[in-house]
């Protein structure tokens, strides 16, 4: 994409920032199933994915595509709001789950339960980036519909 339109240029930014989340959570997903790391190594990992996350919520709230795309349609602000508002509690959710992972034991039943923590986790943050996504492409085709 060679356009150097701000908003693109916030796209690209937000990509990246995707692509380091997308590396994270298969970093996670395969140390999970191959349960040779230390509960101190998955912890780390773990809160990495927080600091991701915290990154990626910092780029789409303040400045980025998802900021700008939203100001082209002001009928979608409360739908944009409500998705917002999930971030602090998804990063709270990714805080916890790296805690429990720090205070673990290396059981097999901690295994288990890390996995199942960040399982549903991938599931919550999948559903919230599914609906993000349609969000935008509402708006992109409403843009799209009423300028073209
Ligand atoms: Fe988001």
């Amino acid at each position: 994409m060679n356009t150097s339109t701000p908003e693109f240029d916030a796209h690209e930014t937000t990509l990246d920032d995707h692509r380091a989340l997308q590396w994270i959570l298969e970093a996670i997903d395969r140390a999970l199933l191959e349960r040779t790391a230390s509960t101190a190594e998955i912890g780390t990992l773990l809160t990495q994915l927080g600091g991701v996350l915290i990154q990626l919520f910092e780029q789409e709230e303040e400045g980025g595509y998802f900021a700008d795309a939203i100001s082209h349609a002001p009928r979608m602000v409360a739908r944009a709001n409500a998705l917002m508002a999930q971030h602090p509690a998804m990063a709270a959710t990714a805080k916890a789950i790296a805690q429990n992972a720090h205070h673990g034991d290396g059981s097999d039943d901690w295994w288990d339960r890390t996995q199942e923590l960040f399982r549903a986790f991938v599931d919550e943050l999948g559903e919230h980036e599914l609906h993000e996504n349609r969000l935008l492409q509402e708006v992109y085709a409403q843009d799209i519909g009423s300028h073209g």
